[in-house]
């Protein structure tokens, strides 16, 4: 099976000045989360939609999806967790609870403020995770990267053809993905916030999915009025 998890359990302190996580924020004519749904609901190949919000935002989320959205049989609603990983822990647990986990299956996971990802990248996400097992969506680093450890002084300039800027879907052959959470030790677990570092870390290969400078995250107050401006350039 394929599945996707849109990962909606944080609280976007960084947004400032409201008590709504900005994925519930609206963007255009509807909540920042609706979009990213819908751009996984019209992907025929992805079997279920597993959206992962704060406790307190699941009913208020479920009302969303039965407003906007019309094909809605095929998307489940759950808590998330702590921390980004424990968010996406709780879907994988949930897969495995209610599913199994086989061979085969594949998730995307997709954080719920990047309204703008693209089918194009979903489908090359859904490849690549389906033939090597991982998959990360990435763009070239534009700006000169400067290593500095004490935040004061430059440590190195590393050479910036080999570096990229992380965005999502990330993508896993989910067995994998499971035994290798498992398989962590508790220090590992604190540092690992990021799934595809957890498979560097044990050696195993992630690829990259040519990301858009469209896929923007939204995390500052900045970043929504650019979302807005993206939004009226895809209408016009
Ligand atoms: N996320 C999650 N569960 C958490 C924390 C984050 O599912 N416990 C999700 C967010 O909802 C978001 C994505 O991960 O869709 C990217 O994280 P980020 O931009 O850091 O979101 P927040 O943690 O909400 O923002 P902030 O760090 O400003 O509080």
């Amino acid at each position: 099976m394929i599945f996707a998890a849109i990962l909606a359990g944080g609280i976007g302190s960084r947004m400032g000045g409201t008590d709504t996580p900005k994925q519930f924020l609206t963007l255009g004519n509807k909540p920042v989360i609706i979009h990213t749904i819908e751009k996984f609901v019209i992907n025929e190949k992805i079997d279920k939609i597993i959206v992962l919000t704060p406790k307190n935002f699941i009913n208020h989320t479920n009302h969303l999806i039965e407003e906007y959205i019309l094909y809605k049989d095929d998307i489940i609603v759950i808590e998330g967790g702590r921390t980004r990983n424990d968010t996406l822990m709780n879907g994988i647990d949930y897969i495995n609870e209610h599913y199994g986990i086989d061979e085969d299956s594949i998730i995307l996971t997709h954080d719920s403020v990047r309204p703008f990802v693209t089918h194009r990248i979903i489908e090359d996400n859904i490849d690549a995770a389906k033939k090597y097992g991982a998959c990360d969506t990435v763009i070239p680093a534009t700006d000169t990267i400067v290593e500095s450890i004490n935040g004061k002084t430059i440590e190195s300039i590393p050479v910036r053809d080999y570096y990229y800027q992380g965005q999502t879907p990330q993508s896993f052959n989910i067995k994998k993905l499971f035994n290798l959470i498992n398989s962590l030790t508790e220090e590992e677990s604190n540092i690992l916030t990021d799934a595809c570092k957890i498979f560097a870390l044990k050696d195993e290969d992630v690829y990259l999915v040519e990301g858009e400078l469209t896929n923007i995250k939204i995390t500052y107050p900045y970043d929504l009025k650019l979302a807005n401006t993206i939004l009226e350039d895809i209408h016009d």
